[in-house]
């Protein structure tokens, strides 16, 4: 856990617990005893502390909250690392986040590798920096600097950190680290508790406002500006002591143990549980799109941006232009933001080779089809892509809902193929399915998951029904939606639940966004549904400036009259007298139902486990983070409740649907 070496008067204490030196009950402990240790050998005149391997630290391991925490606690091993007479360096080897920065904070000097990267992301976790972070941040950086990297919990660069006055030197090479860190081995004890604050109230204020979108929905940043207030205008024991009560607080409530559950949760949908451990996987030099409309372009960006080269091929040479023109801007509009450079943009163009030569795909090792979603043409792609694919390629579909099974069974290589369902905008949302075949290879699966990872994807593993894990639970709530507006409330209470709730758009705003004309017939005299009213009068959503609501040209919603008379017509039509319908129905039928659909999935073992049906919603949907995934929150709500919710409108819902027995099952202790 904790290495000694003395070199003269120096020594040096390297944190190693792998894989991220978290700081359990073990190391702290070590630590605690090897600076008790060193502060009284006379034989060491200064202490340098670092870690082994690539990060300094990952901070508190994040495994422990919940449970009462083993003695001695951070803040205090802190304190006495601050207090130490003899100097202490932290040699900041690697990355440094939470509770591992705040012991670089904690030391007298900092010195660091250039190519580490220090933050406290703890407000992503739901809780504040809780070992002196939120005091000791401010007496380095000031308080604006501070509240950035508090609130956001984004980490800054190492020559961000210099210029802020965070890091005292840099060092490029690692191999000079530790001579660099010995640098300060005769400066005196500086302890950053005694440093005066640059900032005061007003500015973590003023900090607050200016920046409401860190704050939506989340209560962890407002407690995190309370506490560099209190760093701002008290001593350090007394801001400690707000810090910490704030902390407490944090830690115990529901807002972080959903953040938590998120944080694990991600990190399991990455595994899957029968592969053998063995499984070698295949090498993906270049990939194949077929496809350069806007699904096949933003999907073939996540390879450009990665450095893996991409063939993209069209039937025709406008629309190949056309979705080459599209990547291009969609970068070039990345750059102007500053956040991509010219030549970072030209490289990744020219790792992209347009085609019309569908054979072109033959040299690529994935290909991934990205056409139209019918299966009939689904079926003649894949067809095409047996007959000129080199052998061992993977092959797989972008579909949304459509069989893979059946997609496979064009090919001779069924087990070569699956389904990589990307989300829209693909170059942005981080989310891709995985649909596993009955027939999909092992090295197939494993090679996908580990590649979706490596171009900054989260992929979960799907098997093969209708829609998957996401869209399919999106069938209940959609149907269920618009059966509540014919029976007498509006798109906009609907919407209105779902977004109070913290979901980015509700289901008519979503159906309009998406486009209303999704699986419409299109047929204009055969008119079964409200949809399909208002598909046959061309309000196809956001697209004709026209759906469920009103749009005008800079796409601002408004409520229509023409809908508002459209639903009343509708009701005469079926003999509906509409009623009052109330917020909890809504939630009881568009977001109860959902929970119910994800335990039917996970009955059917479409999902591996409940967290991945989570983390299908939260990257995919934006379903909002600190309620956790709507599994657990379905956990939190309790399926005791859930059951009574659904039992009570079971009659107004279609006849095919069933409560899922894993709900009426005993439910287990929610997680602490
Ligand atoms: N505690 C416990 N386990 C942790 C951990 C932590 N702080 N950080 C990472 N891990 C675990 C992961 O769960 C994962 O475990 P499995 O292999 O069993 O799945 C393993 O370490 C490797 O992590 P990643 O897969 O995430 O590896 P990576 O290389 O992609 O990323 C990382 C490394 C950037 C450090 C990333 O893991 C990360 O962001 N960790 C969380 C950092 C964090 O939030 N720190 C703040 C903790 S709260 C705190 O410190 C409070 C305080 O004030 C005292």
């Amino acid at each position: 856990m904790i290495r000694t070496e003395q070199t003269g008067p120096i020594l040096t204490i390297t944190l190693d617990n792998p894989p991220v030196n978290a700081l359990g009950a073990a190391l702290r402990s070590g630590l605690a005893k090897a600076i008790a240790r060193a502060a009284d050998d006379i034989s060491v005149g200064a202490i340098i502390v670092t870690g082994s391997g690539k990060l300094f630290s990952a901070g508190a391991d994040i495994s422990e909250f919940g449970k009462p925490l083993a003695d001695p606690q951070l803040p205090d091993v802190l304190a006495a690392i601050e207090a130490c007479p003899k100097p202490v360096i932290a040699a900041i080897n690697g990355t440094a986040l939470g509770g591992g920065l705040e012991v670089a904070l904690a030391c007298h000097y900092r010195v660091a590798l250039a190519s580490a990267k220090l933050g406290l992301p703890e407000v992503k976790l739901g809780i504040l920096p809780g070992a002196g972070g939120t005091q000791r941040l401010p007496r380095l950086v000031g308080v604006e600097a501070a509240l950035k990297m508090i609130v956001s919990g984004d980490p800054v660069s190492v020559a961000k950190a210099l210029a802020s006055g965070l890091v005292d030197k840099v060092v490029e090479n690692a191999a000079d680290l530790l001579t660099a860190a010995a640098g300060f081995a005769d400066s005196p004890a500086r302890p950053t508790g005694e440093r005066a604050v640059s900032g005061d109230a007003a500015a973590a204020d003023a900090f607050a406002a200016a920046n409401p979108r860190l704050f939506k929905g989340f209560t962890a940043p407002t407690a995190c500006v309370e506490a560099v207030k209190a760093a701002a205008t008290l001593p350090l024991t007394e801001g400690m002591a707000v810090e910490r009560r704030l902390f407490l607080e944090l830690v115990a409530g529901d807002q972080s143990k959903a953040l938590r559950h998120a944080f694990f949760a991600e990190r399991a949908a990455a595994k899957v549980d029968d592969l053998p451990k063995d499984t070698v996987k295949r090498d993906i030099a270049r990939v194949g799109i077929i496809g350069a409309g806007t699904m096949g372009g933003g999907i073939a960006m996540n390879f450009l941006s990665a450095g893996l080269p991409v063939t993209m091929v069209e039937t025709n040479a406008e629309a190949l232009e056309r979705g080459a023109a599209l990547i291009r801007s969609n970068y070039e509009a990345t750059a102007a933001k500053g956040r991509l450079t010219t030549d970072q943009v030209e490289a990744a163009m020219a790792l992209l080779t347009p085609t019309l030569e569908f054979g072109a795909v033959g040299e690529c090792d994935l290909v991934i089809e990205a056409v139209y979603e019918n299966m009939d043409v689904k079926k003649q792609v894949f067809g095409r892509l047996d007959a000129v694919a080199k052998p061992g390629a993977i092959l797989a579909s972008n579909t949304s809902y459509l069989d893979v099974d059946a997609i496979a069974a064009c090919t001779s290589r069924p087990e070569d193929v699956l389904g990589m369902h990307f989300f829209s905008p693909a170059n942005v949302m981080k989310l891709v399915e995985v649909v596993r075949g009955a027939k999909t290879a092992p090295d197939v699966l494993a090679t996908v998951m580990a590649l979706g990872q490596k171009v900054g994807k989260v992929p979960v593993v799907a098997g093969v029904c209708y829609g998957f894990i996401g869209n399919r639970m999106l069938i209940p709530r959609q149907d269920n939606a618009l059966a509540l507006v014919m029976e007498g409330a509006s798109p906009e209470q609907v919407d209105k639940v779902h977004t109070d709730f913290g979901m980015p758009m509700g289901p008519f705003q979503m159906t309009d966004l998406a486009g209303v004309d999704i699986g419409w017939h299109r047929d204009e005299t055969r008119i079964d549904n409200l949809k399909d009213a208002l598909c046959a009068q061309g309000r196809w959503g956001q697209k004709t400036k026209a759906g469920f609501y009103d749009y005008d040209a800079n796409r601002k919603r408004s409520t229509s009259p023409v809908v508002a008379a459209l639903i009343e017509e509708f009701r005469e039509r079926e003999g509906i007298t509409p009623r009052a319908i109330s917020d909890e129905e809504i939630v009881a039928r568009t977001l109860y139902t959902m929970v119910n659909e994800g335990a039917l999935i996970l009955e059917e073992g479409i999902a591996q486990r409940s967290s991945d049906i989570d983390v299908v919603w939260l990257y995919g949907y934006g379903w909002p983070r600190w309620t956790g995934g709507p599994m657990f929150w379905g956990e939190r709500e309790g399926f005791a409740k859930i059951v009574a919710g659904l039992e009570h409108y079971t009659d107004r819902m279609p006849e095919s649907f069933s409560i899922a027995p894993l709900l009426r099952s005993p439910q287990p202790e929610p997680v602490a």
